[in-house]
């Protein structure tokens, strides 16, 4: 087991192990304590692993109650959201307990962002389940949902108290849904580390990207400048995303986001073209899409009425070589050429 500690606004560990998850119970009541604890999973996870974590919750002496919502991104809106905060107050949760997320991504999203602000913050933990979310979502303190104008319009910077990630609980993952995790572990080999385009073990994977998330969030927390990085592939990415109705998965959004952007720089003189062919080999190998048929047009569009633009202008981020990104400002007028430059 290994503990990487984050230290932002609140300082707290990200445990990393392989079979630990019946002690969930006993890790979350040392560092939070509380009587009850409200569990937000989805349909899938719950049914695989619901009851083991109810289990050790009751075994620590927590009254546990659980929130379940139907899976996907569609999931991932204010309805929902609306209809969490409401169920926390119903079970009279206090600022002393815990919401507890048990999921990917979705769940972790929105259990964030319903522990931000039910009664201005309560105990928030972290069980991550996807390879996502052990990667990414989980960490870093980005909560939120989706507006019908686009992702994540809705959300707050809310860290959790912990994080505790079980390896063992990827056994059940999707292939699919593991390739979309693969496709942030790719963005991290883009923006950071060369060695994660290499076959790596899992534990050492995961344990990898945590810590380029703890090094970029721990300096800026709040996307003033270098977070911006841990978006690469995302301006596109979220656009393919919204696009497809969601259809297109987050992973697999970002795959096709990343090719864009990193051949657009390519086309810009910015990086070399060997760059975009190591990046197109490694999403083949992990099964991930390259390419889309929306155009220019449309991306651009949609770019345009996402959260990272400014008034004239939107920060993109572009490869200089594999292992390190720039960030570079955009004029809006620019946008759709650069898009267009990125699908040829
Ligand atoms: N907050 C952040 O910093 C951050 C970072 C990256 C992505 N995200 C968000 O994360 C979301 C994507 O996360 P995701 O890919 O985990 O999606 P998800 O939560 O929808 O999970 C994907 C699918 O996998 C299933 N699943 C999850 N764990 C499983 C397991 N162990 N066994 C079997 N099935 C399992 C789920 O039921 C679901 O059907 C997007 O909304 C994205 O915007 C947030
Ligand atoms: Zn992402």
């Amino acid at each position: 087991m290994e503990t990487i500690t984050v230290k932002t606004s609140k300082t707290y560990d990200v445990v990393i192990g392989d079979g630990f998850f019946d002690d969930a119970g006993a890790m979350i009541r040392k560092v939070v304590g509380g009587q009850v604890a409200a569990i937000v999973s989805d349909k899938n996870v719950f049914t695989l692993y619901g009851k083991r974590l109810i289990d050790s919750l009751e075994k620590d002496a927590y009254q546990v109650s659980k929130f379940i919502i139907t899976p996907g991104e569609n999931s991932k809106n204010t309805e929902t959201f609306l209809r969490l905060v409401e169920f926390l107050a119903a079970e009279k949760l206090s600022r002393c307990d815990v919401v507890i997320a048990l999921g990917g991504g979705v769940p972790g999203d929105i259990a964030g962002f319903a522990a931000s602000s039910y009664m201005r913050g309560t105990h928030f933990v972290q069980i991550p389940t996807s390879l996502l979310a052990m990667v990414d979502s989980s960490v870093g303190g980005k909560t939120g949902v989706n507006l019908t104008l686009g992702k994540n319009l809705l959300g707050a910077f809310y860290q959790p108290n912990l994080v505790l990630c079980d390896v063992s609980l990827l056994s059940t993952l999707p292939e699919e849904v593991f390739a979309d995790g693969m496709a942030e572990v790719i963005k991290y080999g883009v923006i950071a580390d060369k060695s994660l385009f290499e076959p790596t073990p899992l534990a050492e994977i995961i344990n990898k990207c945590i810590k380029i998330k703890r090094d970029i969030v721990t300096k800026d927390e709040f996307e003033s400048g270098e977070r911006k990085l841990l978006n690469f592939g995302h301006t596109v990415g979220h656009a393919i995303e919204k696009l497809s109705d969601y259809k297109v998965s987050h992973g697999h959004a970002v795959a096709i986001g990343m090719v864009v952007e990193t051949r657009a720089a390519v086309s810009m003189g910015l990086c070399d073209k060997s760059c975009l062919n190591d990046l197109l080999d490694v999403l083949q190998e992990n099964k991930l899409p390259i390419q889309t048929t929306y155009s220019a047009k449309d991306l651009a569009d949609v770019c345009l009425s996402d959260k990272k633009r400014d008034a004239d202008s939107i920060t993109m981020v572009f490869p200089e070589k594999t292992g390190k990104c720039i960030l570079k400002e955009i004029s809006v007028s620019e946008l759709e050429a650069i898009i267009t430059e990125g699908l040829m």
